[in-house]
Parts: C-alpha cells; sequence; structure tokens
C-alpha cells in the first residue's frame, strides 16, 4: 500500500461577480414587474404577490456578501434571470473543462508536475454539462494525461468522495498520480427568482493534485484517513434530468432548479456532520485538539460555527476554521477545497486538519490531513 498524499491545488475564479446589492435590486425589479404582470390574479387572492429580497438579511442569514458567477449580465437581466451561456460546437473545448484546465493547470504548478504525469481524473460536481462524454475525459485530452478519467457527483459532498475514491486508487496502485477536479456552475442550476435561495450560490472550479507520498516533490499534506457517508434525503432536491421529456415536462418548471428545505438542511445535517468528524477522529485515535485547521463545506457561517464548536469543544479561535463564503457564496463541492487553498500554506510540519464537504443526498465526507 501507497501514502497518498496532496501535492498541489489550484482554484479557477470567475472574473465577474456579483454583491449583494446587485442582486437584490435585480430581484426586487423581477419581483415588482412579476406583480404589476399579475396585478389582477394577486388582487383575485388567485397567487401571491413577490415580497421583495433585503441585502441585509442575506448577510445575516448566511454571512454571503458576494459571489462569483461565470456570466452577471443573464442573471441580472430582471427579463432573464439566468446565466447567458450559449451553446459550444462539440469540436471546441466545453465551458466545465475549461474551467477545469485553469485550475489544474495551477495545482499542477505547484505540484511540479505536468499533464503527462496524471494518469487519473476525477471530475467531481454537482452538475455535468452534458450527460456523455465524461467532462474527465475532455479534461484529459485538453492536458495531455494519461490513464483514465471519470464524472462523478455526490452534490456538494463531491470534493471529498473524489478525494477518497482517488486517495484508495493510490494506496492500492491502481492510479499514482491523480487530479480530483471539481468545476462547480452553480449559477445555472441555482432558481434566481426565488428569494428564498436566490443568494446561496456562486461559481468556481478547484483542483488537487494527490499522488504517493513519496514521490511529491514539494509541501505536501498526507492524506491521513478519508470517511464518506450518505443519508436518503428529499431536503435538498433538484428534479431535472434525462427523463425530463418523458415526463413531458420541458416546460419552466421551479422543480427543475435547486429546491431546498433550508431549515430542515440546518436542523438535520449540523448534527450529523459533527457526528462524523468525531467519529473520524477517533476512529484514527485523533483528539479534536489535534486538529490545527478545519476546512469545512462553506454554505452558511453560522452552520461552520456551530459545527466547528462542536468539534472543537469549544469557540473556534479566529483562523482555526476558515471562511471564503462570504466572496464566494456557497461554490458546492469547491468551498471546503478553496478554504484549504487559501489558508494551508502557513500550517507546519507535523500540523493537521480535517477537510469536511457536506450537503444533498444527504452526503458527507471528511479527509484528515497531516502537513509532512
Ligand atoms: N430577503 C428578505 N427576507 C427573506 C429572504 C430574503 N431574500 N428570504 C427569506 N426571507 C424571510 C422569510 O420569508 C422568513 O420570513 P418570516 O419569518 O416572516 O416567515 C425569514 O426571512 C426567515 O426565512 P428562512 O428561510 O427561515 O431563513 P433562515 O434563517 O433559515 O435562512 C438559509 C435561510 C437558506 C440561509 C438557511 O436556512 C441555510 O443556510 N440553510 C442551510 C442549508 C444550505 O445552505 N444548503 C445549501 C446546500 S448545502
Amino acid at each position: 500500500m501507497y501514502q497518498p498524499a496532496i501535492s498541489g491545488h489550484g482554484v479557477f475564479t470567475p472574473a465577474q461577480s456579483i454583491s449583494n446589492d446587485e442582486l437584490v435590486e435585480a430581484f426586487n425589479a423581477y419581483a415588482e414587474g412579476w406583480n404589476a404582470r399579475n396585478a389582477e390574479k394577486i388582487a383575485a387572492g388567485e397567487v401571491e404577490a413577490k415580497t421583495p429580497s433585503s441585502a441585509d438579511f442575506i448577510f445575516s442569514a448566511s454571512g454571503i456578501e458576494r459571489r462569483f458567477v461565470m456570466d452577471k449580465s443573464g442573471v441580472l437581466d430582471p427579463d432573464r434571470m439566468y446565466p447567458a451561456l450559449p451553446a459550444r460546437p462539440d469540436d471546441q473545448p466545453g465551458i466545465m473543462a475549461e474551467m477545469a484546465q485553469e485550475a489544474c493547470t495551477r495545482a499542477l504548478e505547484m505540484a511540479g508536475r505536468t499533464g503527462a504525469d496524471i494518469d487519473l481524473i476525477i471530475c467531481a460536481a454537482s452538475n455535468h454539462e452534458r450527460a456523455y462524454p465524461a467532462v474527465a475525459i475532455e479534461i484529459q485530452q485538453l492536458l495531455g494525461a494519461q490513464g483514465f478519467a471519470f464524472d462523478m457527483n455526490v452534490a456538494c459532498s463531491s470534493a471529498t468522495f473524489g478525494i477518497q475514491a482517488a486517495g484508495d486508487m493510490i494506496r492500492a496502485g491502481s492510479a499514482r498520480r491523480a487530479l480530483v477536479v471539481c468545476p462547480e456552475i452553480c449559477s445555472a442550476h441555482l432558481e434566481w427568482r426565488d428569494r428564498d435561495c436566490h443568494f446561496i450560490f456562486g461559481d468556481v472550479c478547484t483542483a488537487l493534485v494527490l499522488e504517493r507520498a513519496e514521490e511529491a516533490q514539494g509541501a505536501r499534506w498526507d492524506v491521513v484517513s478519508t470517511r464518506c457517508a450518505t443519508q436518503f434525503s428529499n431536503n435538498i432536491r433538484n428534479n431535472d434530468g434525462f427523463l425530463r421529456r418523458t415526463h413531458d415536462q420541458m416546460e419552466d418548471r421551479r422543480d427543475m432548479q435547486f429546491m431546498q428545505n433550508g431549515r430542515k438542511v440546518f436542523k438535520e445535517v449540523l448534527p450529523m456532520v459533527s457526528a462524523h468528524i468525531l467519529g473520524h477522529l477517533g476512529e484514527e485515535g485523533w483528539q479534536a485538539d489535534d486538529l490545527k485547521r478545519l476546512w469545512l463545506h462553506q454554505a452558511n457561517k453560522t452552520m461552520n460555527d456551530f459545527i466547528g464548536k462542536k468539534v472543537l469543544g469549544r469557540e473556534p479561535e479566529a483562523g482555526e476554521q476558515p471562511n471564503i463564503l462570504q466572496d464566494y457564496a456557497n461554490t458546492s463541492s469547491a468551498g471546503s477545497i478553496i478554504a484549504f487553498s487559501q489558508n494551508s500554506a502557513d500550517l507546519a510540519p507535523g500540523d493537521r486538519g480535517v477537510i469536511c464537504s457536506f450537503g444533498a443526498g444527504y452526503s458527507v465526507g471528511s479527509v484528515l490531513v497531516q502537513r509532512a
């Protein structure tokens, strides 16, 4: 068995961002227009008027201040309210592969590797832009990588499940050097016309290089152990899929975008995640006090504060549990990896930490790492 290690990380951040104020202005213009168009039905009590959103609510309920997106103009157009990302011809790189190429190039540079050194690519994301061929295989071609590549989807937990899959293959020897890539275009599955959730998501792509610890050329994080768990729930759900046409459901339907019962998710996922991390630490004989850092899924500040407190048994100190959601919002599977990428360089050899992602499924994945 070989010891797997993370030897490189990279983040692609889209050029455009949307502040809460800009978002709320667009939503409120959309809501006003909708109410005007439906004034008679509203007056007759047939439909409910849309209520305005508020930047103060968004910040206090989530901690989010802005989000990056692949297309801002479509999202902020009150007559459209979703990104405009024109379809590309089949002989041009897809948008996810293009985002991935930039994140992977950064991760490879850090690891002192090129695409040709890679023999496994896992494209782990909440949504893939087409059914097949796998986006991962397109990334493999763009990078000139060897071996094999595949897509996987465990929603917000895709990154940690991907690390476990790649780490186990490196341990066993079926792969030697891997990229776990998370291109998330959350703006395309978010319902920007629903004020309960229109502020939640943003776009980004992260990439990690994993290889045998003994072969890593620079700084590395040993993947000491991984643990994944799932438990079925309908509280975060998206019904879009390839059977849509067969159900005669091609019309604009609310359930074809992200839906959640936010309060229930909060109440049910928090205990699941804290117990999962504590159980994983216990299995490895680690104490919570051994953790120098927690890189958590980035959905909600209050949620992360709660998990940090529960796991550590005290209030987390500044920097112990870094959040990036104020700048990126929830970027699904990529969030904990952005936090790791931006907040791990300062740790010393021997320092330990946990990367943990959680979300739809429900699903939760934790990765115990130690700086070598
Ligand atoms: N602007 C102003 N008010 C809003 C609003 C908005 N954009 N959206 C909702 N509200 C109102 C609601 O109507 C409600 O009003 P009421 O008390 O008069 O009924 C009030 O604010 C509270 O709404 P609620 O939806 O209960 O807010 P919340 O405190 O639960 O926060 C989330 C909402 C989504 C931030 C929170 O539930 C959450 O983060 N859940 C975790 C799940 C998650 O992030 N999942 C993502 C996938 S991993």
